[in-house]
């Protein structure tokens, strides 16, 4: 198959040493081969954010989703409530594991592309003291937009609030200084900002707060997290890994490693900087204005008598993976990631086509 530049956010394109990776022998996950790898992955994310002594890493086989539902499910004291934060598809997926887990759920609706408001995040944590967890998305892939993550954790902590946030589509690529800014569960998966490949996920949680969780009863028996914590720490999983995923996130993080989180950071918003710049000169307009964007993916919109299906089409035939407006933006807009091991000529070769397709058509 023809190399496809994968301009969607995740799963992304990755080096070939993390591709070979996957091929360094068939393994049984009950050898210490498989401990020591768990092992290896779990030191190397605590190393990469910086965040060893306060932090537990814990693996889970499956996509994002699985990692996010793991912190979900296990989070919340029965009889106490989560306040959920949503402005996008992804905020109300949080909502939607919540209800599933029928857990007791207050939320905060904004429409998607809008930044939550910080005073009625306030007024709902004064007005019900049954809420226990705020959950929110850090960085819309919906839209491209960064929640206001530190404001937040500021909040949490004068309510004295545990704070569920999915990062999937952050954490590696835009800045969260997990000192400053605690996060009970924060939530990543491999195949983003973080270059592994689809099939395993994490879920990085604050050690300060086993203790309260330790007790909650399972709601789930794939999803518990506690469990897996106890497993992982004897170097045991409680249930068959995706283990050649596991080998090439191992290789993703030695990589990440090198370049360091700050870097990577540093990178990814420099090529968003300058892709930014090639759309305006295009005349493409921004879905939210730029102070709202994160450095990995922006939403634009989608110009009068341009459909999806064509541009996309245009776009692979050249190489190129853009990815559609999700729900009500369906139609609407088109978005553009940066995320992954793509080199800055491809980046301005794909300006160069998106160019070609608008001035063809005017
Ligand atoms: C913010 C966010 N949360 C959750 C997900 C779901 O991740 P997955 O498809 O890996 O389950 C995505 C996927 O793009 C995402 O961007």
């Amino acid at each position: 198959m023809k190399k496809l530049i994968l301009m969607n956010p995740g799963p992304v394109n990755v080096t070939d040493k993390v591709r070979d990776a996957q091929l360094r022998g068939d393994l049984c996950h009950r050898e210490s081969e498989f401990s020591d790898l768990m092992w290896s992955i779990r030191n190397k994310l605590l190393q990469a954010f910086d965040i060893k002594e306060e932090y537990s890493a814990i693996l889970i086989t499956g996509s994002g989703t699985a990692a996010l539902e793991m912190a979900v499910s296990s989070c919340l004291t029965p009889e106490r409530s989560i306040l959920v934060i949503q402005n996008g598809a992804y905020g109300e997926r949080i909502s939607k594991m919540a209800d599933a887990y029928r857990m007791k759920k207050h939320t905060l609706n904004y429409n998607w592309g809008e930044t939550p408001k910080l005073n009625e995040v306030e007024q709902a944590l004064q007005k019900n003291s049954s809420i226990e967890v705020i959950a929110m998305v850090h960085h819309e892939t919906t839209t491209g937009l960064l929640n206001p993550l530190s404001e937040i954790t500021l909040l949490a902590k004068k309510y004295n609030k545990r704070l569920v946030i999915d990062c999937i589509s952050s954490l590696g690529g835009d800045n969260i200084n997990f000192k400053q800014s605690p996060i009970d569960f924060a939530v990543g998966t491999a195949n983003k900002c973080i270059h592994g490949l689809p099939g395993v996920s994490f879920v990085l949680h604050r050690k300060k707060d086993l203790s309260r969780i330790k007790d909650i009863p399972a709601r789930s028996i794939y999803f518990a997290l506690t469990q897996h914590l106890e497993a992982q720490d004897q170097g045991d999983t409680l249930f068959t890994p995706a283990i050649q995923a596991h080998y090439a996130l191992n290789t993703a993080l030695e990589e990440l490693l090198e370049e360091t989180v700050d870097g990577r950071i540093e990178r990814y918003r420099k090529v968003a900087q300058n892709l930014r710049k090639g759309f305006k000169e295009i005349g493409l307009e921004f879905l939210i204005s730029e102070n709202l964007q994160s450095n990995c993916l922006t939403a634009l919109k989608l110009p009068n008598g341009i459909s999806y299906d064509w541009l996309h089409g245009k776009l692979k035939e050249n190489g190129f993976i853009i990815y559609a407006g999700q729900g009500l933006f369906n139609q609407k807009i088109f978005r553009i990631a940066n995320m992954g091991n793509i080199q800055d000529e491809d980046f301005t070769r794909c300006l160069k086509v998106l160019k070609e397709c608008f001035t063809k058509t005017e």
